[in-house]
């Protein structure tokens, strides 16, 4: 098994990889990646839901920031950010940020390196703690939150993006299975909805919404809204051709195809139980 860092390295140099490593933010050229994801339709709406939910926040906290794409962004918006990322490397991790820190001249940024369960920062002294694809790592769910909880203000938002879910143990093995690079490093990971929204309760914040993976762009970008809408229209046709082969001749019925179609509705709907691992978003605040 390769580190987390040998493996981004090491499928940099796999022309079958070259897509996952752009859309995941793996370049080699840490800014690239930055401006690319600062104008991402996923950190757009990201931005519309922290300056809606907490017009007047300063002070963020980004959780598990790897190369530090999202810290920069945020703090090019005008956050006054505080960053911890536990992997210190230069190419996806702390070295990476500070990299780009001094890059992009972010004076007073600080930069730990620290888990989320270990963090030791001011207790309730931030607006917003933001994390992004990082809560499903966790060693330890609950402590993960409660901790992250104490570092916020009273009233103050935990905004967690882009997490996977799994609905039970067989639903997780698919995942890891199906995940491309567990079979490198070996580090993926994944909680139940119920199992996030807990820890969540359970460390004193209010679940203020859920976004499942249909919801939001922030869970399905790079695909768009676009692309969302195509796979609507196949299932139409689909569920059409379904239904001419299993009724025959008797399709022409007039009222045939609209009974069908109250009693088999799920099958034109998006189903994000097909998508191995599928990422949820969630919005709290503490209480
Ligand atoms: C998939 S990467 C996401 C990185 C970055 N937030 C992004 O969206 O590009 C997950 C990150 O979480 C970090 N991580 C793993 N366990 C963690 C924990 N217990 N607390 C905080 N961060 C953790 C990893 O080091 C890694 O950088």
């Amino acid at each position: 098994m390769r580190t987390w860092e040998e493996t981004i390295r090491y499928i940099r140099t796999l022309p079958e990889y070259a897509e996952l490593v752009e859309k995941a933010y793996f370049e080699e050229d840490l800014a690239a990646n930055v401006e690319r994801f600062r104008k991402s339709e996923e950190f757009l709406q990201t931005l519309k839901l922290l300056r809606q939910y907490s017009p007047g926040a300063k002070s963020l906290l980004d959780i598990g920031s790897g190369n530090g794409i999202s810290a920069i962004a945020l703090a090019l918006e005008g956050y006054e950010v505080t960053v911890s990322e536990p992997d210190p490397s230069d190419t996806v991790g702390a070295g990476a940020i500070r990299q780009l820190q001094a890059q992009y001249d972010i004076a007073g940024m600080k930069v730990y390196e620290q888990f989320a369960e270990d963090i030791d920062v001011e207790k309730a002294s931030f607006d917003i703690v933001y994390v992004r694809q990082a809560m499903h790592h966790a060693y330890d769910l609950r402590q993960f939150i409660a901790n992250l909880a104490t570092l916020l203000k009273p009233g103050g938002f935990l905004f967690t993006i882009r997490d996977h879910v799994i609905y039970d143990e067989d639903d997780k093995e698919r995942f890891l299975r199906e995940h491309p690079l567990q079979k490198f490093y070996g580090g993926e990971n994944a909680f139940t909805s119920a199992e996030y929204r807990e820890a969540m309760e359970a460390a004193g914040l209010a679940v203020l919404q859920e976004l499942s993976y249909y919801d939001s762009i922030i869970n399905y970008f790079p695909m768009t809204h676009a692309d969302i809408e195509k796979q609507k229209e196949t299932k139409r046709l689909q569920f059409r051709s379904a239904f001419n082969t299993r009724v025959g001749a008797m399709r022409a019925i007039p009222g045939l195809f609209a009974v069908y179609k109250r009693k088999n509705r799920h099958l034109l709907e998006l189903n994000e139980k097909d998508i191995a691992g599928r990422m949820y978003s969630y919005i709290a605040q503490k209480k």
